[in-house]
């Protein structure tokens, strides 16, 4: 019995210990969170619809460098740079998509959805509005607490094949995912620094690269010589602003722009992937969705670890530690009544809803305050509100001043207990179910035994 009470606590407890990447993640806490997305992708497209390209970059660059934690979008600073500064970063573009997003979306929920799951997000869209597969992303990813230039180190252009794969390999990507990944260079541009090298004396040589095809050459070399500023190519010199399979045709035909790129048609360990992309769209398309899910999932922080930035540029001011749990109970002059009359009734149902699920509406939301409580007390002498939804946690600093949690079911409070409870909800019943099928296999076994010994 107390082994049981013990697998039943755990879980409980469990779930607010260890936090995944989930589908639907804003569904209860922000639920037009990805229309939000989907509506500035739109209109950003509309405008420039070069900016799957930017996005799908950005992206990488983020995930690549501490994981998908939106460290790319800080803003250096006189005293502190930023990644932004390092080399590989200069060109990165679409930063005001996602600051345009994250404004949306502080108004319609504040301090709820991440710049990392923005970034995702937005990138998914983008891929699929250039006629890219449409795919569902899991999210949940917080916000990074660090960004330094000295933490970027990606492949270069003109790496190796397999130079460039230690570097997916280091990230837990596959060598199928990489020469997928890079069929991301089917949109967007190039600036002649990046593959000038080229065009005459490629290493060296005194000539241009024999792998590249004699009039791209040529064509290259009257753009790049053009006299003023860094010009750019187009990295698919064919569908330039399709999402599609075109760039590994244009590798087979010799046409690819930087050198990582025609390599993947010539090594002998890629060859054969590129080909086999270049005949099959389809084969394409679900490959790249697939290695972009993971790509996404690349060291991501979940749970309570990061923060949600309010501004994607910065990192959130730190709090001030509260000293508030002295004070007295001083409720607001607000009355129950007044709150409940707040409740919007879509909130009360699925309240209602949750409570019916467990069955025991009294118990779940007594068990859901001190769970929710502990949390915030915790988070209140940490200082760190992060894993808590905002409403919670004021909600918290008033409990710890004296007022009732009854007192303080508003609409945020009650929004953020119904995400939580369906969280816990989600995750008891597996865990039930498992420690169910445990129980019965011993004591199957046992009796088993006992019968054999009889
Ligand atoms: C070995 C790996 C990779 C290398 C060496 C590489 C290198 C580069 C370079 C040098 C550029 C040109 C940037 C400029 O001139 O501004 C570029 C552009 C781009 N890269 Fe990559 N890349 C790699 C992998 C990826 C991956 C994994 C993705 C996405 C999944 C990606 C997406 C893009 C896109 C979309 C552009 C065009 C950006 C724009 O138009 O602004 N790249 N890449």
């Amino acid at each position: 019995m107390t082994c049981m009470v013990i697998v039943l606590c755990f879980a409980v407890l469990v779930p607010f210990v260890v936090a995944d990447l989930r589908i639907g993640f804003y569904n209860a806490s922000c639920p037009r969170a990805e229309q939000i997305i989907l509506q500035v992708v739109q209109e950003q497209f509309s405008k420039d619809s070069s900016i799957s390209a930017a996005l799908l970059r950005m992206h990488f660059h983020d995930c690549f460098v501490k994981g998908c934690d939106a460290s790319i979008l800080i803003d250096s600073t006189k005293k502190k740079p930023s990644e932004k500064s390092a080399g590989p970063n200069e060109t990165v573009r679409g930063f005001e998509i996602i600051d345009e997003a994250k404004r949306r979306l502080e108004a319609a929920c504040p301090s709820t959805v991440s710049c990392a799951d923005i970034i995702t997000v937005a990138t998914r869209d983008s891929v699929a509005i250039a006629g890219g597969p449409n795919y569902a992303v899991p999210t949940g990813r917080r916000d990074g607490l660090v960004s330094n230039p000295n933490d970027v180190g990606l492949p270069g252009p003109s790496s190796s094949v397999s130079g460039a794969f230690q570097a997916f390999k280091d990230k837990g990507l596959t060598l199928d995912e990489m020469v997928t990944l890079l069929g991301a260079h089917t949109v967007g541009f190039a600036h002649c620094s990046f593959f000038e090298e080229r065009l005459s004396n490629f290493q060296g040589t005194g000539a241009a690269d024999s792998s590249m095809d004699s009039g791209l050459v040529l064509e290259l070399k009257k753009i790049c010589g053009t006299a003023g500023s860094d010009q750019k190519v187009f990295l698919d010199q064919n569908t330039s602003f399709v999402f599609d399979n075109e760039y590994y045709n244009q590798l087979k035909l010799k046409k690819g722009i930087l050198q990582i790129d025609q390599e993947l048609a010539l090594d002998s360990t890629t060859a054969g992937l590129v080909s086999g992309f270049g005949a099959s769209r389809i084969r394409f398309d679900k490959s790249f969705a697939s290695a972009m899910v993971r790509m996404g999932s690349i060291e991501v922080l979940v749970g309570r670890a990061g923060e949600i930035r309010k501004n994607c540029r910065a990192f959130n001011p730190r709090k001030r530690k509260s000293s508030s749990r002295t004070h007295k109970r001083k409720t607001s002059s607000r009355t129950a009544n007044d709150r409940k009359k707040k409740n919007p009734p879509q909130i009360d149902r699925e309240f209602k809803n949750l409570n019916f699920v467990f069955y025991f509406s009294d118990y779940v939301e007594s068990f859901l305050q001190f769970v929710i409580g502990s949390k915030a007390s915790f988070v209140i002498e940490e200082e760190d509100g992060a894993g808590l939804e905002p409403a919670v946690i004021k909600a918290a600093e008033e409990v710890a001043k004296g007022a009732s949690w009854r007192d303080l079911l508003e609409p945020g409070v009650k929004r953020a207990l119904i995400d939580e409870g369906t969280k816990i909800f989600e995750k008891f019943t597996i865990r039930l179910l498992f420690s169910f099928v445990l129980v019965i296999t011993v004591c199957v076994t046992r009796v088993n035994g006992l019968l054999g010994l009889a």
